[in-house]
C-alpha cells in the first residue's frame, strides 16, 4: 500500500505542464531529502518515462513490481508495461484496476510524498483516483490563460465535491524573464492563477517562469541547477514541506 502524503497533480485542461509540475515537484522533494514516489497515472497519454529518459524496465518479485528510480525518485508509469510506443486501448473498467494495480502490487517501501501526475481532464481515472485514494490531496496547474483556469476550476471543483482537499494552484508559464532581475514578460496574461485560487479558497504555491529547454541535455524538461525554475521548484517543495511539517 502507499505510505505518505498523496499529492495529484491535475488540471482541466491538457498540455498546461502537470508532467512536467509532477517530475520537478517529485525530483525537487527528493533532493530537500525525502522518500519520493511518482506514478504515471496518465494511462493513455504517459509521458513521465520520456521526461525522465528512463528506457529501463521494472523487475518483479513474487509478483510484486520494484518501480524504477530516476532522479532520486521512484517511479511507476504505464510506459514500462507496454511496448514500445503502442497505444492503450483500455476501457473504463480497466483503467479503475491499473490504479489498484500501481497502488497495490508495487513494492513502494515507506515514502513521505506520493506525487501523482494525471491525466488531462475529471474522466474516469480522476474519479478512480479519487475513490480509491480518497486521502490524496490536489495540486491544481494552470496557466495565466483565461481558458486555462476556467477549465480547471472544473478539476478543482470535483476535488472539493469528492471532498479531496486543495493544496493550492501552481502556475505554469507565468511570465518569461530573459534576464535575471529584469523585465518580466506575460506572454500569456496576468492573474489567472489568483483568480482560480481564489475561486477555490486556496493559494497561489507557485508561479512558474517559461524556460526554454536545456538543449543537449538528456533530461531537458528535468530543470537542472543554475537554472530559474531549479530555484522555484525548490522552493515549491519547501513549500509543500513546510505545510507538511
Ligand atoms: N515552464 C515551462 N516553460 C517552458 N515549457 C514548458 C514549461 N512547462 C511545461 N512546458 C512544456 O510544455 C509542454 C506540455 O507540458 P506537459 O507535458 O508537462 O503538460 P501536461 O499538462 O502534462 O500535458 P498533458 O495534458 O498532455 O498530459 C511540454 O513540451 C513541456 O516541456
Ligand atoms: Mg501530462
Amino acid at each position: 500500500m502507499l505510505s505518505g502524503s498523496v499529492i495529484a497533480v491535475t488540471s482541466g485542461k491538457g498540455g498546461v505542464g502537470k508532467s512536467t509540475v509532477s517530475v520537478n515537484l517529485a525530483t525537487a522533494l527528493a533532493r530537500s531529502g525525502k522518500n519520493v514516489a511518482l506514478i504515471d497515472l496518465d494511462i493513455y497519454g504517459f509521458s513521465v518515462p520520456n521526461i525522465m529518459n528512463i528506457s529501463s524496465r521494472p523487475k518483479t518479485i513474487n509478483q510484486k513490481i520494484i518501480p524504477i528510480e530516476a532522479h532520486g525518485v521512484k517511479v511507476m508509469s504505464m510506459g514500462f508495461l507496454i511496448k514500445g510506443n503502442d497505444p492503450v486501448v483500455w476501457r473504463g473498467p480497466m483503467l479503475g484496476k491499473m490504479v489498484e494495480h500501481f497502488t497495490k502490487d508495487v513494492m513502494w517501501g515507506e515514502l513521505d510524498y506520493v506525487i501523482l501526475d494525471m491525466p488531462p481532464g475529471t474522466g474516469d481515472v480522476a474519479l478512480d483516483m479519487h475513490n480509491f485514494i480518497p486521502q490524496s490531496k490536489e495540486i491544481i496547474v494552470t496557466t495565466p490563460h483565461q481558458t486555462a483556469t476556467h477549465v480547471a476550476e472544473r478539476a478543482g471543483t470535483m476535488a472539493i465535491k469528492s471532498e479531496h482537499e486543495i493544496i493550492g494552484v501552481v502556475e505554469n508559464m507565468s511570465y518569461f524573464q530573459p534576464i535575471e532581475g529584469q523585465d518580466k514578460y506575460y506572454l500569456f496574461g496576468k492573474g489567472g492563477g489568483e483568480a482560480l485560487a481564489e475561486n477555490l479558497h486556496t493559494e497561489v504555491l507557485a508561479r512558474l517562469p517559461i524556460q526554454e529547454p536545456q538543449e543537449g541535455s538528456p533530461t531537458p524538461a528535468i530543470y537542472e541547477e543554475g537554472t530559474q525554475l531549479y530555484t522555484e521548484y525548490n522552493k515549491l517543495a519547501a513549500k509543500i514541506n513546510e505545510l507538511h511539517s
